[in-house]
């Protein structure tokens, strides 16, 4: 099992599409395990996008992410960094193949609607920045069974 930190952008909540990208998680059959709509901080941004902090294009993205609210969401499931990755789509929703998010919904580089963390650390580093422990409420879906076979582990 795996997780990974999802953040639903301010372009994403404004666009109104908060239910339909959650929904393909929810399809999908990952557990959504957290979730709250926040404002991001410069200082939260930084600290979340520290490996571009230095780019000449970050300010943009700064003033993009701290510009509305947007719904932080961390999701569990097998293989769920990749997954979700997957599903997101390449960073640039030119670029971005139809069937992902970014693809089907966007035209932009830097509004692409969602950022899903790239690898186990991350994910891991990632979560830690935008939730407590208190706020991540982990279960066992009932589908379960349902959702994989057992000689699939
Ligand atoms: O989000 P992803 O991991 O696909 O891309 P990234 O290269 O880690 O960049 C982080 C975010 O910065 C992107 O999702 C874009 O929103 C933004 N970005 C930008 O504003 N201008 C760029 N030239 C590249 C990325
Ligand atoms: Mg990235």
């Amino acid at each position: 099992m795996e997780r990974s930190l999802m953040l639903l952008k301010p372009d994403c909540v404004q666009r109104r599409l908060v239910g339909r990208v959650l929904a393909r998680f929810e399809d999908k059959g990952l557990n959504l395990i957290a979730m709250k709509l926040m404002r991001v901080t410069p200082e939260l941004a930084r600290r979340h996008y520290a490996e571009h902090v230095q780019k000449g294009w970050y300010p943009s993205l700064e003033a993009f992410i701290t510009g509305g609210p947007l719904v932080a969401a961390i999701v569990e499931g097998p293989e769920a960094v990749r997954v979700v990755r997957d599903m997101v789509g390449s960073t640039n929703g030119l670029d971005a193949a139809p069937g992902t998010i970014r693809g089907d919904f966007s035209t932009s580089q830097q509004m692409n609607l969602v950022h899903a963390s790239d690898g186990p650390e991350s994910a891991a580093r990632e979560i830690e920045i935008f939730f407590d422990a208190s706020e991540i409420h982990a279960y066992a879906p009932t589908i379960r069974p349902w959702l994989s076979a057992p000689d699939d582990d």
